[in-house]
């Protein structure tokens, strides 16, 4: 099954309602007549903008997928602050972005709490996009690898085959992120390739080859051909781009078809 590139646009904690409105009907008149089909474009909104933007996503008959940024593991309860898989699927919600390297280190998730949010996703027929990465210090101590193997085997544990093969994993060097440093598309294709072939040792080959790994840390208009034409690169996580219509527009028409 040939995988289908995807490019979703994490806004983080940007945007009220109404702007996050005006930007999705910018996106929408940038991408007019961008077959969907071939490039899935995905945008992350905060919690407070989903309902508007699944609206207008419905009125308007925008072809965009929703996705939150953060989920938690239970359907309901005294969890004060939280929301739960099921509001977000009842509001059309794709995809979900987990284990964010934001939400890591300034929240301090944990492998486990990540591997939780993973499986509550798939339980209510959410799509995870798990993040994973490794910090400079890291990168400069040879642990890339490692740390990213780990993130991946512990992040998807416990899952069946046919959920797997659906995840999202999103590779996100950390000092790549905000920053404007990219990892070179050689760089990032063997990162990405590592987690390919971790998904392949933890459950079977067909699996990874389904999976699709994106990259993200910086990625731009100027950058999005070459990283996401490597063999691995499935797409791209985009933060900061995803902001600007035009940018967030340019890199979903840069991924090679
Ligand atoms: P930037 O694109 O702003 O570097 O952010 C990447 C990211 O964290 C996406 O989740």
């Amino acid at each position: 099954m040939a995988r289908v590139p995807l490019i979703a646009g994490n806004w983080k904690m940007h945007k009220t309602h109404l702007e996050a409105m005006h930007l999705v009907q910018a996106l929408g008149h940038e991408l007019a007549g961008h077959d969907f089909a071939k490039v899935e474009v995905v945008v992350c909104p905060p919690f407070t903008s989903l309902r508007t933007i699944q609206t207008l996503i419905d009125s308007d008959r925008y072809e965009f997928g929703l996705g939150a940024q953060n989920v938690y593991v239970e359907k309901e309860g005294a969890f004060t602050g939280e929301i739960s898989p099921s509001m977000l699927a009842a509001l059309q919600v794709r995809y979900v972005i987990v284990g964010h390297s934001e939400r890591r280190e300034l929240f301090d998730e944990t492998d486990d709490d990540v591997n939780h949010k993973v499986r509550a996703a798939f339980a209510h027929d959410l799509v995870p996009i798990m993040c994973c990465g490794e910090t400079e210090a890291e990168r400069d101590a040879g642990e890339t690898d490692a740390k990213v193997e780990r993130q991946v085997r512990r992040g998807l544990k416990g899952l069946k085959p046919e959920q797997a093969r659906t995840a999202v994993i999103a590779y996100e060097p950390i000092w790549a992120i905000g920053t404007g440093k990219t990892a070179t598309p050689e760089d990032a294709q063997a990162t990405c390739s590592l987690v390919r072939k971790v998904v392949a040792d933890a459950f079977d080959g067909s699996v990874a080859d389904d999976l699709r790994v994106l990259y993200g840390g910086s990625m731009k208009p100027g950058n999005a051909a070459a990283l996401t034409g490597q063999a691995d690169i499935d797409g791209g996580l985009v933060g900061g781009a995803s902001l600007d219509a035009g940018d967030f527009a340019a890199i979903v028409k840069a991924v090679p078809r």
